[in-house]
């Protein structure tokens, strides 16, 4: 009888033990480790495609946070952010689908400070590339270089909430890290009169890509050491159809510009190279490539497939025949319905738009987001 007695307190007490350990981490760690089908952290690097508000902090020619630049984003009551669009752009859309309670903060917004980092942070920056000097003519914003010795900061903050070991652990295994760049070394550097044509005529455009690949992968490397393991980089989009080229370049409904397709045909296809190299170089890291182009040709062709009514005229915009000169602001014309245009503005996607981008990178298969979909990166 003694003996099992003392036996039973002995597994009451471990089991008090086990229920008191369990309480004490799931309270100690939050948002750390509770749920492993939610994704951690989100890291959003690159241009304006998937800034959420870092241009309002620096001085710049490029900023979005002016109506009606936002009057589709509820949790700001359609109020501008500094997003280029009328609503979320595709980093918000993935955050959400993947089980984000928030969205990635602005690096420079004030209170990206303390826990709520813990869900990621957003580094993007209207103008920015790959290299330094591509979006020079907006006076500032901040390059592929600054964003990750930005996430440098960051990845000491992580060490100082969670501890090292669990910091570590937590980036490797329940963080993405996203980067979409490469539009505007095209559009605001190599192609842009005046300011490129010394470039121009000293680099051929297979050395300029070059020079972008192998800062690019100097990058990539970069965030590997700092623990980056899941990575996601979105290839060029087909810059030449965008309501800015067409308008500049005076072309029809139906054309595109076709140096600034071709660029980024050229530059797309080595970065498929660049992707497996890495895959093949950098233990226990994946990285996923999507298929931008593709993508965004699909909804431009087949427009009416999806509901949309042009895939040529900016909603929100003033110029030329596809309101394609002047970017979005408050003396700008604004369409009927926002929802039925493939762009928002003379650079930029509407959120409609973004919301069929953001399902193929989620759940589609390898002609649009391979070797696996964000669904399944998330889940490795
Ligand atoms: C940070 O501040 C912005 C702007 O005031 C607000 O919209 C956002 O919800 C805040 N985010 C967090 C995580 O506190
Ligand atoms: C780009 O700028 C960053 C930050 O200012 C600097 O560290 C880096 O060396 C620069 N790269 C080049 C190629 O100039
Ligand atoms: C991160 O910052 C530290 C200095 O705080 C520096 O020694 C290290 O080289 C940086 N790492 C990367 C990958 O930039």
């Amino acid at each position: 009888m003694k003996p099992s007695m003392s036996l039973k307190t002995q597994n009451l007490a471990l089991l008090l033990l086990f229920v008191i350990a369990n309480f004490l981490s799931y309270y100690h760690c939050e948002a750390a480790d509770e749920d492993s089908s939610k994704l951690g952290a989100s890291f959003i690097f690159g241009d304006s495609l998937v800034d959420a508000g870092n241009n309002n902090y620096l001085p710049t020619l490029s900023r979005a946070n002016i109506p009606p630049n936002g009057i589709d984003f509820k949790s700001s009551g359609g109020n501008p952010t500094g997003r280029y669009t009328n609503g979320r752009t595709i980093g918000d859309i993935v955050g959400e689908e993947l089980g984000q309670p928030n969205y990635a903060i602005p690096f420079l917004a004030p209170n990206a400070t303390g826990k709520a980092i813990l869900y990621g942070v957003n580094y993007a920056s209207g103008g920015g590339g790959i290299l330094n000097a591509t979006g020079r003519i907006f006076v500032n914003r901040l390059g592929m270089d600054i964003q990750i010795d930005y996430f440098n900061i960051t990845r000491k903050e992580f060490d100082k909430l969670l501890g090292p070991s669990k910091a570590r652990d937590y980036i490797m295994k329940q963080s993405i890290f996203s980067i979409t760049v490469g539009a505007n070394d095209f559009l605001n550097n190599y192609l842009l009169p005046v300011l490129s044509v010394g470039a121009r005529i000293t680099q051929s455009p297979d050395a300029f890509i070059d020079d972008m690949l192998n800062h690019l992968r100097g990058q990539l490397t970069r965030l590997y050491q700092l623990d980056a393991r899941k990575f996601v980089i979105g290839n060029v989009g087909p810059i030449g159809c965008i309501p800015y080229q067409k308008t500049i370049n005076q072309l029809k409904e139906n054309e595109c510009v076709g140096l600034a397709n071709k660029l980024a045909v050229q530059y797309n296809g080595r970065l498929k190279d660049l992707l497996a190299e890495l895959n093949d170089n950098l233990p226990g890291a994946t990285f996923l490539h999507a298929n931008v182009f593709d993508l965004v040709m699909e909804l431009i062709t087949n427009y009416d497939k999806y509901g949309f009514t042009t895939a040529t005229r900016a909603c929100c915009g003033n110029g030329g025949q596809f309101a394609g000169i002047i970017p979005c602001g408050p003396t700008s014309s604004m369409c009927q319905d926002r929802s039925k245009h493939v762009f928002w503005d003379p650079y930029h996607p509407s959120e409609a738009a973004n919301l069929l981008l953001a399902k193929q990178l989620l759940d589609g298969d390898k002609r649009y987001i391979s070797p696996v979909n964000l669904r399944q990166l998330r889940d490795l």
